[in-house]
């Protein structure tokens, strides 16, 4: 089957996927769930082997994932009024061209995605990485936060259609040749995103009266990144913010399988960028929710929830005071709702940051099994755990 749709960005090839025991992208492959018939590095694709694709939310067991880099990570660089709406104000300035996250902080957060790369392998789960990019040359941001940029809807992966100029290039520069790896395989789908107009036609209106917008973006033509939503099985919910507009959730549902419906919540945050420190399902029908954002009336809106026991995360204190602590590394892009930004390996699994103690000892007597691991650096560039990984396969 060869499906090309050049408007929408979609293509597919026939030919079977291979993974080649070389391939930079692929590390160290402990694959204990791995079809033991399918020799290490060389998957035939058989009618009995793991799918290359396949989630459908985020807490069934995790087989296969992408962890990302931070070599090289720069600061973003965007207009100072999407800055200002989603950046914390101290560091502001920070937001310019071509410059560098500290080298110390790049070094540390690179240790830690790879020990988590690890720890995920130790549990049995097939890590890709990305290819190093040298984002000072490209003018791009980073490797280290795939989450934003890839959507995994089933069998599809919808590369998101990113608001920020300095973005654009981050999926194929990081992530392309893995895409169309996996876009090879004829039982996935693979749609990347088209080039944004150019110019680009998203601040049209807002620049000149910064003041009478909602969000920094217009609705001019599809944006969204890919962390604005989280699967709950068929119904996939989502968020408008500074980074996605209506025309962004139209495109996903266009391009998601049939059966799978979006559906907004309603979210009270101006700085509005990524689900994912707002949400965090840890197992079908249990959720944590963060209470400065949603209420869980408006929660219960959605028929999804209808049976779920919904929780207010119970620190809301410890998490304003903690603000600044955290571990000496500054948070230059995020809140420290990132407590919340954890990643759950499905069989009540989850990986939590090593200093976050006391939701770590709150999640145990949830009956979760926490396994830590140190995260402050990756946090400085912009997101923990969930930002940091892209599931591929959960079953
Ligand atoms: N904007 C959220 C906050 O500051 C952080 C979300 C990070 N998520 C991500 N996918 N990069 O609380």
């Amino acid at each position: 089957m060869t499906t090309i749709a050049a408007k929408h960005g979609v293509y597919a090839q026939s030919e079977p996927f291979l993974c080649e025991t070389d391939d930079p992208l692929l590390t160290k492959t402990p694959l204990a769930h791995k079809n033991p018939s399918v020799p290490d590095g060389h998957s035939s694709r058989g009618r009995n082997s793991p799918p290359n694709v396949a989630a459908n939310n985020e807490w069934a067991p995790l087989r296969s994932v992408i962890i990302g880099r931070a070599d090289n990570s720069c600061f973003p660089y965007e207009a100072p009024h999407m800055i200002e709406a989603t950046m914390p104000a101290r560091f502001h300035e920070a937001f310019k061209p071509a410059n560098p996250f500290p080298p110390e902080i790049v070094r540390g957060a690179e240790e830690e995605l790879e020990n988590f790369a690890l720890l995920l392998q130790s549990q049995g789960v097939n890590v890709f990485r990305p290819t190093k990019v040298d984002w000072l040359q490209t003018f791009g941001y980073t490797g280290a936060m795939p989450r934003d940029g890839l959507l995994v809807v089933g069998n599809t992966i919808i590369e998101s259609c990113f608001a920020w100029k300095c973005r654009v290039d981050e999926m194929a520069n990081s992530l392309g040749t893995l895409l169309s790896k996996l876009g090879a395989d004829p039982s996935v789908k693979v749609v990347r995103a088209p080039r944004p107009p150019s110019p680009d036609t998203l601040y049209n209106g807002i620049l000149e009266d910064p003041g009478s917008h909602e969000w920094a973006i217009n609705n001019s033509r599809p944006a969204f990144d890919a962390a604005d939503f989280m699967r709950f099985g068929s119904t996939i919910i989502g968020q408008l913010s500074n980074v996605t507009n209506m025309k962004g959730v139209e495109y996903i549902q266009h391009h998601v399988p049939s059966g799978y419906k979006i559906e907004l919540l309603d979210v009270n945050d101006p700085h509005a960028m990524h689900i994912d420190a707002t949400l965090l399902p840890l197992r079908q029908g249990l959720m944590v929710y963060n209470p400065l954002r949603v209420t869980e009336e408006s929660l219960r809106r959605h028929a999804v929830f209808k049976a779920w026991e919904l929780v207010s995360y119970p620190f809301v204190e410890s998490v304003q005071t903690v603000e600044e602590a955290t571990g000496g590394v500054p948070r230059f892009m995020t809140s420290a709702w990132l407590v919340m930004n954890v990643l759950v390996l499905g069989h009540d699994k989850i990986v939590v940051e090593e200093q976050d103690h006391e939701f770590a000892k709150w999640l145990e007597g949830r009956g979760m099994v926490v396994l830590k691991a140190p995260f402050r650096n990756v946090h400085a560039i912009g997101g923990s755990f969930h930002c940091a990984s892209v599931d591929l396969v959960r079953s």
